[in-house]
């Protein structure tokens, strides 16, 4: 794959932050000790990308290496290599499909295939109304709960195709479910609920129970005695 074809083919002729990520910029840029502010080259594209519907723009790029003394096919290098970063425009919804092992075995596949039922796009497409875009991705860091879906900021975990199906239709109707484990497991426990931690739990509760009748009985010996 070419970088023409991970850039936008059209492009705006000019891109300005703006003052309120300008002051942020100053903030990011402080952060870093002085001749090493490339390190802030991320935090950088991310508040372009957020900025500009979710995409980042080439004058971006090059607003973004003259802001941090960077060469520009350095900053691009940057944006192309991390799935985060969009080069081309995405839909209202970006949906970012994990399909590494644990998601795949998981079924993420099963995922894919309810967004081409429904949607009619696979990784790399946008729907034509421009509310939907999908891209496969590699492990989105919350395994424990696969197989994962990233809607712009939000993970939905736990996923199969029926409630895939339901959250696609929440999207349309631009009321998005709740973000999180469509099964409601919290955090990373079990499936069938806690196990060891229930019987930690039952301990610490005979432990405090136990605590507070020493001290109601030792307060009614003071009390006798006085
Ligand atoms: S493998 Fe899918 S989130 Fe890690």
């Amino acid at each position: 794959m070419s970088i023409h074809d991970l850039v936008a083919e059209k492009q705006p002729e000019s891109f300005v932050f703006s003052p309120e990520n300008e002051a942020l910029i100053k903030k990011i840029i402080a952060k870093y000790p002085k001749g090493k502010q490339a390190s802030a080259v991320m935090p950088l594209l991310d508040l372009a990308q957020r900025q500009n519907d979710n995409w980042i723009p080439m004058k971006a790029i090059e607003k973004i290496a003259e802001l941090l003394g960077m060469a520009r096919i350095r900053v691009l290098e940057v944006a192309s290599f991390y799935t985060m970063y969009n080069l081309k425009p995405v839909g209202k919804y970006f949906l970012q499909l994990c399909g590494t092992t644990p998601c795949m075995l998981r079924g993420s596949d099963d995922i894919a295939r309810c967004i081409k039922d429904k949607l009619g796009i696979v990784s790399g497409e946008s729907t034509e109304d421009g509310k939907f875009s999908v891209l496969e991705v590699e492990c989105l860091g919350a395994c424990v709960n696969a197989p994962i879906v990233q809607v712009n900021d939000d993970f939905y975990e736990d996923l199969d195709y029926d409630s895939m199906e339901l959250l696609i239709e929440s999207l349309s109707n631009d009321t998005p479910l709740p973000q999180g484990s469509v099964k409601g497991r919290s955090g990373s426990q079990a499936e069938t609920g806690p196990t060891s931690l229930t019987k930690m739990k039952s301990k610490s509760a005979a432990l405090k129970s136990s605590i507070k009748s020493k001290k109601v009985s030792v307060v009614s010996t003071e009390k006798a005695r006085s």
